[in-house]
């Protein structure tokens, strides 16, 4: 078993580097080393986060750490590119990883622990168990990608069992992986509570992503279409009589017009269930996924609040 290092951590408003306050950041690699400290805290009567990522972190992700910090104590992350939520290898192998800038971050952040397994640790061989939320994964996001939902659903399921946390938070950029967990750890009577944290933005609303990096100058200016185009629609539904379908036609050629091609979907959705609405009549958000060029993004906004 390789044995936890530590890195310097520092508490805002100071310099990284400088020892002001500087605490350790634990790095975890096992299983049992998790349960291992996470037993210590309990012992101390400390309350856990955590935080599932898996890493290039932005600003999106360390807001997610900055209310995890608010609620408890101890605040865990983990970063694990998840082999079973990836259709596509090359997806998998492509995906960005940077453990050393990652680190540094969560550091500044004042994380106390990473969890960073690697792939045999959380699928030994023989391994076979998967979780499905089937109502809540097959549409939006999950009919595209076969097996998306159930491989975050498996190991996000796995993550709370390990570390059996007060509280988990996740981000409403992902709203229908949001869903999913939080049913999955309902129905599976796990003992936590599921956060949602709202979507953290650039100044002309385009939703934090590492894919963000992909575009192009030229994409890069196009891609703010996504929220303009979300954020009209929402004013324009959100009396709650006024039918959806005509609004979602006009927003797809807005898309269209704006460089997205394909639109993979454009929808008013119950904010709950996830089933397609003709009105914004209850609880309602529009979920959107279209390219540019070889990226895919997607974004959602609330129309009518739960
Ligand atoms: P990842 O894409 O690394 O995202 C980790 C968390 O950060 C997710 O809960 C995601 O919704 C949140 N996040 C990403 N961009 C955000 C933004 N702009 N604003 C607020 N939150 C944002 O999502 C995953 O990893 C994985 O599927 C995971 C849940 C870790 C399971 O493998």
């Amino acid at each position: 078993m390789s044995s936890p290092g530590t890195v310097p951590q520092t508490t805002p408003g100071t310099t990284p580097g400088t020892t002001a306050e500087a605490k350790d950041l634990i790095r975890l690699r096992r299983i049992a080393e998790l349960r291992s400290q996470v037993a210590t805290w309990r012992r101390a009567g400390e309350s856990i986060a955590i935080v599932p990522t898996m890493g290039a972190l932005h600003d999106g992700h360390l807001e997610l750490v900055r209310r995890a910090r608010v609620d408890c104590e101890r605040v865990i992350t983990t970063i694990f590119v998840n082999p079973m939520q990836f259709n596509r290898p090359d997806d998998l192998s492509s995906y960005p990883r940077d453990e050393a800038g990652d680190t540094a971050k969560l550091a500044e952040n004042r994380v106390d622990a990473l969890f960073a397994p690697a792939a045999e640790e959380i699928y030994p061989k023989g391994y076979q168990t998967r979780v499905s939320v089937p109502l809540l994964s097959d549409c939006l996001c999950g009919a595209a990608r076969p097996g998306h939902m159930e491989g975050v659903a498996t190991v996000v399921a796995k993550l709370l069992l390990q570390s059996l946390p007060d509280a988990a938070y996740f981000g409403e950029k992902d709203y229908q992986q949001f869903l999913v967990v939080q049913r999955m750890a309902r129905d599976l009577d796990i003992p936590v509570r599921m956060e949602a944290v709202p979507t953290v933005r650039e100044a002309d609303g385009l939703a934090l992503s590492s894919r963000n990096l992909l575009l192009t100058p030229a994409q890069r200016d196009q891609a703010t279409a996504m929220y303009r185009v979300l954020t009209e629609l929402a004013a324009r539904l959100k009396d709650g009589r006024t039918p959806a379908p005509p609004a979602l036609a006009w927003g797809r050629a807005a898309l269209g017009e704006a460089g997205f091609d394909p639109v993979d979907y454009l929808e008013l959705r119950d904010a709950d269930t996830l089933q397609p609405l003709e009105r914004a009549e209850r609880p309602a958000r529009l979920f959107a996924a279209a390219w540019l060029g070889q990226v895919r993004l997607i974004d959602n906004l609330a129309v009518v609040d739960g």
